[in-house]
């Protein structure tokens, strides 16, 4: 009889033990049951956060747009001119630029890496380019000394063709 009694006890216990466990399943799936909603919360304040990040941006890329020194642009144009056509023809432009260029503006030019800027949307004359390439800005390292003026000159070429 004894043994019944436990037995019939641990029995109850189990019965109890599901129903608690059903239980937390019921309040589990009433919490999951709020929680997309609190998702749903919180997928709306990231795309408010992106869009505040996006103008952040924005307003950083204006001191990025500081103009090229007009020393850096007068350089440039002595450059262009004192290389010659043959001389910037004769660079593999594509090989230099997949070599030095392509770690911060990837093989197509659209890769913003290190803060690089998009060359497939950029829209600055060849002396820019160029000067831009001879004396670096940011964190675009200057070529001056690294690359030939005709190669210099290849190579800022070569980032026009880029562009969409
Ligand atoms: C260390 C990363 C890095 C490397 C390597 C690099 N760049 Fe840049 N590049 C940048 C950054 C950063 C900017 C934006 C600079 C700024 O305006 O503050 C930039 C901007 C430019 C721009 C100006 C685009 C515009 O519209 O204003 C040109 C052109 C350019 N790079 C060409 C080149 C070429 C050609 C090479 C290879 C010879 C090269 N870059 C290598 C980081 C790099």
């Amino acid at each position: 009889m004894k043994r019944t009694y436990i037995f019939s006890l641990i029995m109850i216990g189990f019965t109890i033990l599901l129903v608690a466990c059903g239980g937390d399943k019921t309040t589990k799936s009433t919490t999951s049951a709020k929680k997309p909603a609190k998702k749903e919360m919180k997928a709306k304040t990231p795309k408010k956060e992106t869009k505040k990040a996006a103008k952040k941006k924005e307003v950083k890329e204006d001191p990025n747009a500081i103009p090229t020194p007009p020393e850096h642009l007068a350089k440039a144009d002595e450059i262009i001119a004192a290389v010659s056509d043959s001389d910037v023809e004769a660079v593999d432009a594509k090989k230099k630029f997949k070599n030095l260029c392509a770690i911060c503006h990837g093989t197509k030019g659209n890769m913003k890496i290190n803060g690089a800027k998009d060359l497939t949307k950029s829209n600055i004359s060849l002396t820019e380019s160029v000067a831009q390439v001879y004396h670096g800005k940011g964190l675009m390292t200057p070529y001056k000394g690294i690359l030939t003026d005709a190669e210099i000159v290849a190579v800022a070429k070569y980032t026009e063709s880029l562009r969409k």
